[in-house]
């Protein structure tokens, strides 16, 4: 792991540090490149103008690690909200959520029933669900809610697959016997040599080798979501899905809000289904430290505009 990667990584722990980044204006202004803004208002009118240039959303209300009844009780609540105005407003958007804002932290039933709800709203909209992946300390628990979870609401519900730990290629083999909705990315925490493979150019290859495994089982009802910027992936992704004949109902390309943009428009003109992660809300300072670990150049802009007074 690189230097930069792990400082910004150990950054996103730092809860204390919050108060002091959220102040600063420059970071700040970064911030807001990565989240749509902090109301839930905010972030469908985003999903509305993407879904204009013919791209897709999932919606995600940042917050993460909750440590209360109350807090996990009022984020679940505003997923509901979350499903209510995609219905309303008619924006065509799924929603993303993390199980430690749903209080994995405080319990496993606590948590299974706090998203059963939100699940349970999404069936009766004909929407979806995704689960994200979080560290490897929650991989089996949160693997165990979403099998629970398809076991009751079918495909309203999928999970996501981090290509860079090395139980994942398992992990895929059962997902596919399930024939689950699967989000296939590279990986975003800090994980030890032991679970995940170190170097880039390994998690670069096995995202293709679990990619092919999900695409080739598009006929056992397995819907691949391909999430990733990596136009060497992407490119490789378009070719394979054409010689193999793979149907674009069966797949669709994920990237997140305020990255490669471009791309994002170039994906969706050519008639692929493209879905931007669209984060909003107040706690925005883990989910963009992660944002500069994956890409240090993002700095510089913070650098920049400190020197621009
Ligand atoms: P890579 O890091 O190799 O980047 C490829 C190129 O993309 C870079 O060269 C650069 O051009 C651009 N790029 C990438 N990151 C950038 C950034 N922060 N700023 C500017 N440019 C950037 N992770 C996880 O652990 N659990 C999860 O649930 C999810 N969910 C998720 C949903 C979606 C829709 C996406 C796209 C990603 C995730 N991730 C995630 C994050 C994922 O694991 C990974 O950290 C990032 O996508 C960055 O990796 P890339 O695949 O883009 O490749």
């Amino acid at each position: 792991m690189g230097l930069m990667r792990g400082f910004f990584i150990y950054l996103s722990h730092r809860r204390d540090l919050e108060g002091l980044f959220m102040k600063f204006s420059p970071t700040r202004n970064l911030a807001m490149r990565f989240v749509a803004g902090e109301k839930l208002e905010d972030a469908i009118r985003v999903v509305a103008e993407l879904n204009k240039k013919g791209i897709y959303g999932t919606l995600d209300h940042l917050g993460e690690n909750v440590s209360s009844r109350e807090e996990a009780i009022r984020a679940a609540n505003e997923y509901l909200r979350i499903l209510d105005e995609i219905e309303k407003s008619g924006v065509k958007s799924h929603a993303s959520l993390k199980l430690t804002q749903m209080g994995l932290d405080i319990g496993f039933e606590f948590c299974l029933e706090n998203v059963k709800k939100i699940v349970e709203k999404a069936a009766k909209y004909n929407n979806f669900v995704r689960i994200d992946m979080e560290d490897s300390s929650y991989t089996d628990r949160t693997l165990e809610i979403f099998y629970k979870l398809h076991e009751e609401f079918g495909n309203h519900v999928g999970i996501v697959i981090q290509a860079y730990l090395y139980r994942s290629e398992n992990d895929i083999k059962d997902l596919i016997k399930v024939g689950a909705n699967v989000r296939l990315c590279k990986g975003a925490y800090k994980e030890p040599p032991e679970v995940a493979f170190p170097r880039k150019k390994d998690v670069d290859s096995n995202y293709i080798k679990l990619m092919k495994m999900l695409l080739d089982a598009h006929e056992k009802g397995v819907h691949t979501a391909i999430a990733t910027h990596d136009e060497n992936i992407i490119n490789f992704a378009e070719n394979y899905v054409r010689s193999n004949s793979i149907p674009e109902g069966k797949f669709e390309f994920q990237m997140l809000y305020g990255i490669r943009r471009d791309l994002q428009f170039k994906l969706a003109e050519r008639g692929h289904t493209m879905r931007v992660y669209i984060p909003y809300g107040t706690e925005w300072y883990p989910y963009f430290m992660r944002r500069l670990a994956e890409r240090p150049a993002n700095v510089f802009f913070v650098v920049k505009n400190l020197l621009k007074g």
